[in-house]
């Protein structure tokens, strides 16, 4: 337990209140710089392994002005170039209108120019006169250029610099504390993107802590508000709740309801989420949490029927085919329920199900941002939906996520406001965006929480 013993500490980081300057959210200047500054230094979750399962199989990552080609090179090999073609600069693979990334097959990429031609590791196969350069296109010169890939918890992530460390340092501690719950066996349930009016920032700041859901979700409080925590965890953070005593099992994602009978309310619990955010549960955790009622006597202690419901569901699944992730309830408490990964990604994990969200910038435009947000759950091998991206309008968004939507315009638009003086996060409960700047100022050189 001495790793877990490390995480422990990082409560006291960040504990005092700090103010964070609009700059980062607002600046034009700032919006641009990000560009060499911060996307083209940081590792990028750019798509899911499963994306690309078969030779040939490829996606492209679009990042301010950089668009990357990640492609699967043999059964074992990831391959990641700059979507650039090394003669004149055309785009090598166009994105179709409408879509959020190119995605295909095929053994080589041929520029629609000229006809320059590559293959799957980027070496140049075909260049028409050839002989025309006078042997000058050597040495690579004529070869697609490398991006740094690699693979964790079934994501892609690519990093631009070519001078990056490894991606298993620059994750830590977040991958250590997620690799217990799995994530690479999840596959999409559903997945949809949407252009926002606010920065980046605004947009993964509202999930990013629980402080806002008793005033933006006021549905949730009648099934009981157990007190959000957020921690700095180096480039990272995460958060969680505290779990009352003897459910320890409830400081994860899946918990009860609280009320009067907690048969009832977890159902009702249960089938709100179902219905109105259709995330952080699956098909199983609401049919039994419905059962409930009939399958236990009135008057059954909270930490009973969470036990029953939870291992209940936990079986049915195995009975399907869907075998859970195995945690201890102590990592549960120190993993919360979802991690920002620095910049722009978070995993609001679960043993059973996730959702994730990311946000990029919308060109230079401090005031725009493209935003994504995908469930993930544990499928019977072989049963997993084929899901693409959805282009969306926020009315296409469960009710739940439309009511965070809501602030976020007003957000960016308070921010410029002249009376405006800097966000004052909760230094608990909101920690989560007190260290996103402080790890962005890092990079940027600027934009740094100041003290009270
Ligand atoms: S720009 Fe690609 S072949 Fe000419
Ligand atoms: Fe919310």
């Amino acid at each position: 337990m001495g790793e877990i013993g490390k995480i422990v500490q990082a409560p006291e980081e960040l504990a005092a209140p700090v103010n964070v300057p609009a700059e980062a959210y607002i600046s034009p200047e700032y919006a641009k710089a990000e560009r060499d500054k911060l996307w083209r230094k940081v590792w990028l979750q750019a798509g899911r392994m499963e994306d690309i399962p078969e030779p040939g199989n490829y996606i492209t990552y679009e990042i301010m002005d950089d668009s990357v080609i990640i492609v699967r090179s043999s059964p074992t090999e990831i391959r990641a170039f700059h979507n650039v073609c090394p003669h004149r600069g055309r785009k090598l693979i166009d994105t179709p209108a409408g879509q959020r990334n190119a995605r295909g097959s095929r053994m080589s990429f041929i520029c629609g120019y000229h006809g320059w031609t590559f293959d799957l590791e980027g070496t140049n196969t075909y260049i028409e006169h050839q002989d025309d350069w006078q042997g000058h296109l050597c040495g690579g010169l004529a070869d697609l250029g490398k991006v740094n890939v690699d693979t964790w918890g079934g994501w892609l992530w690519i990093n631009l610099d070519p001078d990056c460390g490894p991606l298993a340092e620059y994750l830590d501690p977040a991958a250590k504390m997620l690799d217990p719950y799995g994530l690479q066996n999840m596959r999409a349930r559903w997945r949809k993107w949407i252009v926002f009016e606010c920065n980046w920032k605004v947009a993964m700041e509202a999930f990013c802590e629980t402080y806002h859901v008793s005033t933006t979700h006021p549905e949730f409080m009648e099934f009981g508000q157990f007190r959000g925590w957020a921690r700095n965890q180096g480039l990272h953070s995460n958060i969680g709740y505290e779990a009352p005593k003897g459910q320890e099992e409830d400081s994860g994602k899946l918990r009860l309801g609280a009320g009067e009978d907690p048969r009832l309310t977890t159902a009702d619990m249960q089938n709100f989420t179902w219905e109105n955010a259709n995330t952080n549960t699956t098909r199983t955790l609401v049919d039994v949490a419905n059962r409930l009622k009939d399958e236990l006597p009135e008057g059954t202690p909270p930490a009973e029927v969470s036990a029953y419901w939870i291992t209940t569901a936990k079986k049915e699944d195995a009975e399907r085919g869907v075998v859970w992730a195995q945690v201890d309830p102590q990592h549960t408490a120190q993993a919360g329920t979802a991690w920002q990964i620095f910049p722009n990604f978070q995993i609001g994990h679960a043993v059973n199900n996730m959702l994730c969200y990311q946000a990029r910038p919308y060109g230079t435009d401090p005031d725009k941002c493209i935003f994504e947000a995908a469930v993930y759950e544990l499928w019977p091998e072989g049963e997993a939906p084929q899901t693409e991206w959805e282009y969306t309008q926020p009315h296409e968004w469960p009710p739940v996520l439309q009511q965070d939507f809501n602030n976020m315009a007003a957000v960016q638009q308070g921010m410029k406001n002249a009376g405006y003086r800097g966000a004052q996060p909760n230094p608990y409960m909101e920690r989560s965006v007190a260290s996103l700047h402080m790890n962005l100022a890092k990079f940027m050189g600027t934009g740094a929480p100041k003290t009270y």
